[in-house]
């Protein structure tokens, strides 16, 4: 099966391999890859193109306002521990689930969550412990960190919708208080803005489009995604957006089907979600022949490329810090005036050009893939 969710196995590998040498030198956190947020009206998709993207189901999700204080999710890739079997990420169940794969909250330190339907309770009533049950907001963060091997060390952000008209406990400045919100996580330049926009709403009207472009004018880090093509009228379509012709972005648009509240009420696997997204733009006379530039699959694999460029954009940064560490390694192995010593220092710089010559192939084959999809 592809590789469908933006922990693509390569690029999980790749980047172990890059922490692992650096670590050799001494050289810490040497890519710090960007942080993906969500940006869009209330109820627009926002939660389940995340989920969808991170290929778990645990995120609460609904109708109204679910999402009421922003989520930090942090990815944390962790190697499995021996005699377990790492999991696929996709198509993984909260069953399948094994003892390699947890969550943990900052509010609840060492409790570890391997059950990811308890994660999601456990947000929605942390959620509800700082707002009330009333539609209440707060700015306060839960932060989540997620453990696997099957994930990329990454930071997702999910957040409250835009909303314009103050409902139930909300405070009257609600706009104004979300927006801000909003606007301090993807106003960091290393954020990647995922503008969701319902496809049975207005594009011109879409909050989230109007957002990005208030902290990224130049559409550098914004993707725009369409939610709920499938609840289109019939015999319209999004061709004429994806064709850039309506509002046009530097980085494209990617519509999506996730799932309805129906299926979640029913509890469809995730993995139902992407087959039935599969089925719907093969099957539509507006997207088959462009179907593969449409859905979920697509939106991870523009994601990786992103996230490939960054860690491209950085590698000299890296390269500079390695070669200065190893200078520093070298003259206190002088100093040492160790033989031994002196034998792995080289060993060590073995590893290294051995490894930035694989690494310059993998990138340079990244390279054409992104020439060949003009992302
Ligand atoms: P958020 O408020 O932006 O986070 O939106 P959610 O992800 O919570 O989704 C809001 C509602 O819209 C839920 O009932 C979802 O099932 C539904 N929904 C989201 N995306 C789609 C889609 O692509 N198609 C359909 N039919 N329903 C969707
Ligand atoms: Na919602
Ligand atoms: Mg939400």
């Amino acid at each position: 099966t592809p590789s469908i969710n933006v922990n693509d196995p390569g690029l999980i590998q790749l980047v172990n391999r890059l922490l692992d040498v650096f670590s050799t030198v001494g050289v810490q956190n040497p890519i710090d890859l960007p942080q993906i947020t969500v940006v869009g009206s209330q109820s627009s998709g926002k939660s389940s193109v995340l989920e969808n993207i991170v290929g778990r189901d645990f995120l609460p999700r609904g109708t109204g306002i679910v999402t009421r204080r922003p989520l930090i999710l942090q990815l944390i890739n962790r190697p499995a521990t021996s005699g377990t079997q790492a999991n696929g990420v996709n198509g993984t169940t909260d069953k399948e689930a094994n003892q390699s794969e947890w969550g943990e909250f900052l509010h609840i330190p060492g409790t570890k969550f391997f059950d990811f339907n308890k994660i999601r309770e456990e947000i929605v009533r942390e959620t509800d412990a700082k707002t009330g049950r009333n539609a209440g907001i707060s700015p306060a963060p839960i932060n989540l960190r997620i453990y696997s091997p099957n994930v990329l060390t990454l930071t997702l952000v999910d957040l409250p919708g835009l909303t314009k008209v103050p409902v139930g406990d909300q405070p009257k400045d609600i706009e104004r208080q979300i927006k801000d919100m909003v606007l301090k996580q993807i106003m960091k330049p290393n954020a990647i803005i995922l503008a969701v926009t319902a496809a049975n709403t207005d594009l011109a009207n879409s909050d989230g489009l109007k957002l990005a472009r208030e902290v990224d004018p130049e559409g550098q880090r914004t993707i725009g995604v369409l939610t709920k093509v499938d609840l289109m009228d019939e015999g319209t379509d999004v061709v004429e957006i994806l064709a850039g012709r309506i509002i046009p972005l530097r980085l494209g648009y990617v519509p999506v089907v996730n799932r309805g509240q129906r299926d979640i009420e029913n509890k469809k696997a995730i993995s139902f979600a992407l087959e039935n997204e599969h089925n719907f733009f093969n099957n539509h006379k507006s997207y088959k022949s462009k179907a593969s530039y449409c859905g979920t699959p697509y939106l991870a694999r523009k994601l990786n490329l992103i996230l490939m460029m960054h860690i491209k954009q950085t590698l000299p940064d890296i390269k500079a810090r390695i070669a200065s560490s190893l200078q520093k390694y070298q003259a206190e192995l002088a100093s040492l005036g160790d033989q031994m010593m002196g034998n792995s220092g080289n060993t060590i710089l073995s590893i290294i050009t051995e490894f930035s010559n694989e690494y310059r192939t993998v990138l340079e084959g990244k390279a054409t893939e992104l020439n060949n999809i003009e992302l």
